[in-house]
């Protein structure tokens, strides 16, 4: 089923549980091929980019098995060291297992990720960061589309990152952690899910400094060790059902938050009018107005405001009180739901691969959209939850590469939504749950 129907109108009310970081485990199940033996990672997100790290692992010789959300993995055994075209066609990330391969065997072969719908998603700062840890590059294979790196020994060096990219900051620190000497990482991504994989690794036996900032340095160890670690909340998860908030209105719970994590999109959120407050690990949020319009919102690493919440702010400020700018300076194809919005009555005009008007309207109208990619099919869900009569988000899978279940989140949160067959008619007149 590949199909969401939302029956919009109604305000949300009830409470969820927040899902463990997507983004957190994708590194760390990489990382586990570093430790020749058994991690346990708890509150792991059921979601198929994690299935697909699975896949890849067994593809390498290990194992991984599910208790509930926790994930069993035994990497005693490598016996491969590449990585398909296919995993990583199905999943870009999977370029992660570049440093982590090169870490424990000190050779891989992987395919080139191409790009996606939100951009180009070069790695060259990867490559060469970790061409200057003393690895030898190759592109062989049809198309040059196979990289083969390969070392006798990994040397720490000093790495200068032209822009904070979270990936390559990942893979220099997985190169790294089981090299010889120390390497520093200047102008790193400060991510939380950076500081996530810092934590596991220095849980495992690795010695890192400056966890968190931009200027991490790795003193290379000879081994890590078994490790039981539990991934953060899933910052973005959390924001995406915060926006629903704003664009639904109601008064909900979400348990389980990243609190630490998620204070540029709290702070959004509370200038557009969303009451919002936290106690330990839970979070109360509420808006019954319409939402006001915000002046210029514009997309940074962190601790700035993060780019995978600016589909579901769109959303947002389609609905607002006025006039609202959002300024995308991170990928350069970010802006494609616009025109599935402008389908159900918003008023976005995209001047430049940067920069989009949201003029609000009073309301949106239900109709058939597609989800372009993971954060622009949820942002469309949210849609859904404001707009009069029955949405139907086509495409869906993608969304299920982040989200766990959203319709069973945004369910327990009185929303009128469930998954629904491909065929269109069916849908439209499918019962909901
Ligand atoms: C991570 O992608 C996240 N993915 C993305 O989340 C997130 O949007 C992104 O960081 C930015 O926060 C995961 O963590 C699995 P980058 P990543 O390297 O590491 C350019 C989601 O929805 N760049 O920080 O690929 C790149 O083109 C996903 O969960 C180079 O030019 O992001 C982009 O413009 C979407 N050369 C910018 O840097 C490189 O070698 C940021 O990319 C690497 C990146």
């Amino acid at each position: 089923m590949s199909s969401i129907k939302v029956i919009g109108g109604s305000k949300l009310k009830g409470e969820t549980i927040i899902q463990g970081s997507k983004n957190a485990a994708l590194p760390i199940i990489a990382a586990t091929v570093l430790n020749q033996g058994v991690t346990i990672l708890r509150n792991c997100p059921r979601i198929l980019d994690v299935f697909h790290m699975i896949d890849v692992l067994k593809e390498l010789g290990c194992t991984a098995n599910w208790e509930g959300n926790t994930l069993i993995v035994d990497t005693t055994y490598i016996s491969s060291t590449k990585v398909s075209e296919n995993s990583v066609q199905k999943m870009r990330s999977s370029i992660l297992f570049l440093g982590a391969l090169l870490g424990r065997t000190q050779e891989v072969s992987i395919a080139y990720p191409g790009g996606c719908s939100i951009g180009k998603r070069p790695i060259d700062y990867h490559l060469e960061s970790i061409k200057s840890m003393n690895v030898s590059q190759e592109f062989c294979g049809e198309n040059n589309s196979i990289i083969h790196c390969y070392t006798d020994k990994i040397k720490g060096n000093d790495i200068f990152l032209r822009f904070p990219s979270v990936g390559a900051t990942q893979n220099v620190i997985l190169t790294a952690v089981l090299g010889e000497g120390i390497t520093r990482i200047f102008n790193a991504a400060r991510e939380p899910e950076v500081l996530d994989l810092c934590n596991f690794l220095s849980l495992a036996g690795a010695r890192i400094r400056g966890k968190g900032t931009a200027f991490i340095e790795i003193e290379g160890v000879k081994a890590l060790h078994d490790v039981e670690y539990k991934l953060s909340s899933d910052r973005i998860v959390t924001g995406t059902y915060m926006a629903a908030v704003a664009v639904a209105g109601g008064d909900v719970v979400l348990r389980n938050i990243p609190v630490n994590h998620i204070e540029s999109v709290s702070n959004v959120l509370k200038r557009i009018g969303c009451k919002i407050r936290v106690t330990d690990d839970v979070m109360k949020i509420s808006c019954n107005k319409r939402p006001l319009p915000y002046d210029i919102l514009k997309t940074q690493p962190y601790p700035g405001f993060p780019t995978d919440m600016q589909s579901q702010l769109m959303t947002v400020l389609s609905l607002a009180d006025g006039a609202s700018t959002i300024i995308e300076e991170i990928f350069e194809s970010r802006f494609q739901n616009a025109k599935e919005l402008n389908k159900m009555g918003a008023n976005i005009t995209v001047e430049n691969e940067n920069k989009a008007v949201i003029r609000g309207v009073n309301s949106l109208q239900g109709g058939l959209v597609r989800a372009y990619d993971l954060r622009a099919g949820a942002a469309l869900v949210i849609a859904g939850l404001a707009a009069l009569g029955t949405t139907v988000i086509r495409d869906v899978t993608c969304v299920e590469r982040g989200y766990e279940d959203i319709c069973r989140d945004l369910r327990s949160l009185g929303a009128s939504i469930n998954y629904c067959s491909d065929n269109i008619l069916a849908c439209a007149s499918y019962p909901m749950a």
